[in-house]
């Protein structure tokens, strides 16, 4: 989607349809002659409440008024939801081109809102539909009007938007497309487009340098495991290395612990944490953000065969840690100690990782919030504060000693199958933390909100993209 800021009113541009905002005991802005925006709200067909839209006309143009509610209450996070149902109606509509009349005296978190509840609502998955009769007739352009010149926020929050749907995309690629050499390859454009440094290892470098955690989930996979690095540099070497590691299972069939074959398809989603990192990489970048950061991203099947991990298999990850793999579908656990082990030999001075990692974390907090866990309160701090400014919301869970003491193994150093079987996401996270050792590390688990989380604006189903404006947020202060 083009996005642009303009000073020039809504009815001076060439957008077809204008979306105009009002605030509960507010008057309607810039109401044309005739006023017909107050006749539509006169007649209660629209309203100031929250969700509640009607659409008028003006000189060959559409009109939808927009009710916004409270004007103290007004966030990002409304912005998105508003912007998201004005996207929707314009695209029922068969708009191409939509102006916001943007909101007087709104911050630029409400700036950015608008254009991401847009560019997010205008998403659909099309790689597999090549010819949909209405493809012609898409929103493609939003224009955002205002007093004030708004070009750099607005095209800010559409680079993130557009990265967001980057990730969505990733996602909602079937594992047989999005295979771990095809995300590698990805990455290898993605770093050429941006002028990054991409390394990919192969299953046989995995295995060579002595991630034997990583390398049990991969054996029984026809598809060759990948570890992807991605790095970009903004400040000249002076920034403190940022790892952002990321959980790229392409498909989680849970080994011999057989998923249910039910929801086994949503399994494809296993990648997202992954592709997050990647984007938010590529993200830095596009901003010329003043930072050090490297992408680790593990990348595997986790699959059945002859040569599948067996419950019990005692396996040595890259620090020399045992671990007994009593579950073979804790897989994602076992991919990431290795990676975190690499960003640390990387040099790394904080880790954040991201992964679809726990159902225990939607038992927990559902889809509103992913969970957050971290050895340090600073950097905790940061990454709530993080998820507050892009909206994408977290809530820390504790670790502790009682919790580390249930990784513990009986046969090996520590067990992927957590006893007794409680504080499921917790117990993953002690795993982890057992890696990252004293390390600045976040742990962000992304199982509840990272596809069909029930985002107003996400209306198109699959992958969310969660992470994305997150990873970016708080990778983008991290700079000493
Ligand atoms: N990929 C799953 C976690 C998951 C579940 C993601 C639902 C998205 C939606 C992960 O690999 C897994 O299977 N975790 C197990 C671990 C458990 C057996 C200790 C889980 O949470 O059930
Ligand atoms: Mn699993
Ligand atoms: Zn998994």
């Amino acid at each position: 989607m083009r996005v642009s800021a303009t000073t020039e009113a809504p009815l001076n541009t060439s957008a077809e349809t204008i979306a105009v905002g009002v605030f509960k005991g507010e008057k309607v802005p810039h109401d044309p002659p005739g006023e017909p925006l107050g006749a539509l709200l006169a007649s209660g067909e629209a309203g100031e409440e929250a969700g509640r839209l009607a659409v008028t006309h003006f000189q060959g143009r559409q009109l939808i008024l927009v009710g916004l509610g409270e004007r103290e209450r007004f966030d990002g996070e409304a912005a998105r939801v508003a912007a998201g149902r004005a996207a929707g109606r314009a695209a029922e509509l068969r708009s191409r081109s939509l102006c916001w009349e943007v909101p007087h005296h709104v911050d630029h978190g409400v700036v950015a809102g608008l254009v991401h509840g847009t560019v997010l609502r205008a998403y659909r998955f099309d790689r597999y539909r090549p010819s949909e009769p209405d493809a012609g007739r898409r929103l493609d352009e939003l224009i955002l009007s205002a007093h004030e010149d708004f070009s750099e926020p607005a095209a800010t929050a559409a680079l993130l938007a557009t990265a967001q749907n980057r990730v969505r995309d990733l996602g909602n690629r079937p594992a047989n497309d999005l295979t771990p050499a095809t995300l590698a390859e990805y990455a290898e454009q993605l770093a050429a487009e941006h002028g990054l440094r991409a390394t990919v290892l192969d299953e046989a470098e995995i295995i060579e340098m002595g991630m034997g955690a990583f390398a049990a989930v991969a054996q029984a996979s026809a598809e060759p495991a990948k570890l992807i690095r991605l790095e970009y540099d903004g400040s000249g070497g002076q920034a403190p290395l940022t790892a952002l590691v990321g959980k790229a299972v392409t498909f989680d069939t849970g080994g011999l612990w057989l998923k249910p074959k039910l929801d086994m398809h949503e399994m494809k989603f296993d990648m997202l944490g992954g592709a997050a990192v990647l984007e938010a990489v590529a993200t830095l970048a596009d901003l010329q953000a003043p930072v050090r950061v490297v992408g680790v991203v593990g990348a595997t099947e986790n699959m059945i065969s002859g040569r599948a991990t067996r419950p019990g298999d005692i396996v040595t990850a890259l620090d020399g840690t045992t671990i007994e793999i009593n579950n073979t579908d804790a897989e994602g656990r076992l991919v990431l100690a290795d990676c975190i082990t690499y960003a640390r030999r990387q040099g790394a001075a904080r880790i954040v990782d991201i992964a679809t990692l726990t159902g225990g974390v939607i038992a927990a907090l559902g889809r509103a919030y992913a969970g957050l866990m971290s050895n340090d309160d600073a950097l905790a701090a940061e990454t709530e504060e993080a998820g507050r400014r892009s909206g994408e919301l977290v809530w820390r869970l504790p670790l502790g000693e009682r919790y580390a003491e249930m990784v513990k193994g009986r046969y090996a150093q520590i067990t992927n199958l957590p006893l007794p079987r409680e504080a499921l996401a917790i117990t993953a996270a002690e795993l982890l933390h057992h890696f990252a050792g004293d390390v600045p590390w976040a742990h962000l688990d992304i199982a509840g909100t990272g596809f069909d989380n029930q985002t107003p604006y996400l209306a198109d189903k699959g992958a969310s993209g969660w992470g994305l404006r997150l990873l970016v947020e708080l990778a983008r202060t991290l700079t000493s």
